[in-house]
């Protein structure tokens, strides 16, 4: 029997010195958006995260608190945790740098590197920047400070030990030629190669001025230096050079280290040195992505500019978060975050485009089928272009996909659904249901959506875990289990299958929420799927000038005795003023429209309505079970001619 192909992804491990932002989930979805794909496309996936526990940051917040190191990453980390689980990460380990599993392969590799003379004891005098945990000789700072972050560095003076690291230079420059899919994307791999080409120095990788990290097993006064320590995650969770190495084995080298353009130095550096002086094989590649940026630069813990997931989660939901993530950073570059975005990308894409093509689609079993899925078998025009589309998407996505480019990705998965949107307006099913010949053609336009629909779906999955089982439930089929295969072939929908009309998949977000400090998110009636209607007769721009369309100010308003619909209205528009009825009484309070400037069909000839002489008529917009009287939002005088 074949075995099945492995996919082994990490993400960063990172620093529980505070609660983690926004930036970190990208990152994270961004792996677990992979790890789901690779799962569905039925490989063996192991899919890695955790925490870096260690060093003279971590120490000195703990110690600023007044509580042990310990205590006081526990407590962070169980907070990496539940942000996880919230987020639907779905990691198959998390690996805590403070676990004894961990400390016993990072001395092993120390010392088999010591043993082998690729580590030895010196005197370090250089600039430390504690905040990034690195090292930097003089000439490497930027007008005295960290390169990195622009903040002081401090002097250090200390016995430590070196890793010969320079030695590794011409054999890392001669891999990174050979296997040119070790460091993307390729911009990153530039840098990294005129990095090493200016000269790698020997890296220092002990500390003796604070205690918070693994000792060195051959000198226990000195701890081992973070980012060796940390790197070696990637392994120490596999099991490295331990009786229980099953998973290394398995896994290793790595497919992906997923991290963020910060520190691909790290990993396309040190990493692979220390492994090749371990006599470890590299992992097989190393993404960078851009970072996400605020308008006031990276988002960062010290900066104080945090967006903390949890609270975004609760108000627009996880797959809404985790689709803005993914659809709104490029591939490999940066990209900004702001609140008014993540809405807009809902509202457009995920209520407007997919929630209706959804909604709509189903709505329309309902009514003309009575919720049965008919068969698809009168073809007719435009099926094709839709069906040749959706047989294309699959393997676009997939080629995006591979190169962690989501935003392309789902761009083209968008490509289908806007397609499928076209086609409802193309074929008109709301016509072809006024003519019971066409019946058959009817069906079978409702099938090819809900086949469209399916497809769109499936490709979903890695990037939006929660909602692909509820557009199956909608549309008949079972998309808990997908595979993501099934969206290469059409017609699996089963026709005879019941559809189950649900609320809104993505209800519409109020851009109103941006005003509100509040977490709270106003509970919207769901968008209720409608079939448009066709248009009436055609009209001149004459026709149209003979209505006179004014605003009016509300100043009265109550119910009629005895009609449960109308509701009077005293209104003033200009000097003068004017009664209306108007059949809105099932939609607002009479006090709620008191002083709200509306627009009225002042020309239209009065009519008496329950004993009341009725002088015009007010706009609405309304569907069978929804009202919104319109209005205007600048304060332009009642009388002001609207055309
Ligand atoms: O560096 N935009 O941990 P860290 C995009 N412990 N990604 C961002 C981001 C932003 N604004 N901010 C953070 C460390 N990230 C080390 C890693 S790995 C062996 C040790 C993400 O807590 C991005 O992945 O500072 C970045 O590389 C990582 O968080 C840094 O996390
Ligand atoms: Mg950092």
């Amino acid at each position: 029997m074949r075995e099945k192909k492995t996919f082994y992804i990490s993400t960063p491990i990172y620093y529980p010195s505070a609660n983690l932002h926004i930036g970190h989930a990208l990152t994270t979805v961004m792996a677990d958006a992979m790890a789901r794909y690779k799962r569905i496309k039925g490989y063996d996936v192991w899919f890695l995260t955790g925490s870096d526990e260690h060093g003279q940051k971590i120490e000195r917040s703990a110690k600023n608190q007044g509580i042990e190191p310990k205590v006081y990453v526990d407590d962070i980390v169980d907070g990496f945790k539940r942000l996880w689980s919230k987020l639907n990460i779905s990691y198959d380990d998390f690996i805590r740098t403070t676990d004894e599993r961990h400390k016993e392969v990072v001395q092993n590799i120390f010392k088999t590197i010591y043993e082998k003379g690729d580590i030895y004891k010196s005197e370090y005098e250089g600039r430390y920047c504690t905040p990034c945990e690195t090292f930097f000789t003089e000439r490497q700072l930027t007008e005295g400070n960290c390169p990195d972050c622009g903040r002081s560095v401090e002097l250090i003076k200390e016995e430590s030990y070196f890793f010969k690291m320079s030695k590794y230079q011409d054999r890392l420059l001669d891999y990174i030629e050979k296997n040119p899919d070790f460091i993307q994307p390729v911009s990153r791999r530039n840098e990294m190669v005129n990095f090493i080409k200016q000269g790698l120095e020997d890296l220092c990788v002990s500390r003796t001025t604070f205690d918070w990290g693994i000792p060195v097993p051959i000198n226990e006064k000195h701890v081992i230096y973070v980012w060796f320590d940390a790197l070696t995650n990637y392994i120490s969770a596999l099991g490295y050079g331990t009786e229980n190495d099953a998973l290394y084995q398995r896994f290793w080298p790595a497919d992906i280290h997923l991290v963020g353009k910060d520190i691909v130095r790290f990993h396309t550096v040190i990493w692979p040195t220390i492994l090749m002086a371990a006599g470890v094989p590299l992992p097989k590649k190393v993404y960078g992505h851009g970072w996400l940026l605020l308008e006031s630069g990276k988002i960062s813990k010290s900066k104080g500019n945090v967006v903390d997931p949890n609270i975004l989660m609760d108000k627009y939901g996880v797959d809404a978060i985790r689709y803005f993530l993914l659809r709104e950073i490029p591939a490999g570059s940066d990209g900004y975050y702001s609140e008014e975005a993540l809405i807009q990308r809902c509202n457009t894409d995920l209520a407007n485009d997919f929630g209706n093509l959804v909604s709509r689609t189903v709505a329309m079993v309902d009514k003309y089928f009575g919720g049965i899925i008919p068969e698809g078998d009168v073809p007719g025009q435009f099926d094709d272009e839709l069906k040749v589309l959706a047989a294309k998407v699959p393997e676009e996505a997939e080629n995006y996909i591979e190169n962690m480019d989501f935003a392309n990705a789902l761009a083209a998965i968008w490509k289908l659904i806007s397609r499928a949107n076209k086609y409802i307006d193309e074929t008109m099913p709301w016509v072809l249901a006024k003519d019971e010949a066409q019946k058959g053609r009817l069906g079978t336009v409702l099938y090819n959506l809900l086949e469209a629909i399916r497809i769109s779906t499936t490709l979903l999955m890695p990037a939006m875990p929660e909602t692909p089982a509820r557009v199956g439930e909608q549309i008949g089929f079972d998309l808990s289990n997908g595979k993501w295969d099934q969206a290469k072939v059409w017609g699996l929908i089963k026709p005879g299958t019941k559809v189950n009309k649900k609320e809104a998949i993505f209800p519409r977000i109020d851009p109103k929420v941006l005003e509100e400090d509040l977490v709270q998110v106003e509970e919207k009636p769901t968008e209720e799927a409608f079939v448009v209607e066709p248009l009436k007769e055609e009209i001149s721009i004459d026709d149209f000038a003979k209505l006179d369309l004014r605003i009016i100010e509300v100043i009265k308003c109550e119910k009629v005795e005895k009609a449960d619909k109308l509701l009077k209205l005293e209104v003033r528009m200009g000097d003068e003023t004017r009664t209306i009825v108007s059949g809105i009484a099932k939609h607002y309070d009479p006090q709620e429209l008191i002083g709200k400037k509306l627009i009225l069909v002042a020309n239209l000839k009065p009519v008496k309505l329950k004993g009341i002489m009725s002088q015009g008529m007010i706009l609405a917009a309304s569907t069978d079970d929804m009202l919104e009287v319109l209005t205007i939002n600048k304060d332009l005088p009642s009388g002001s001619k609207v055309k």
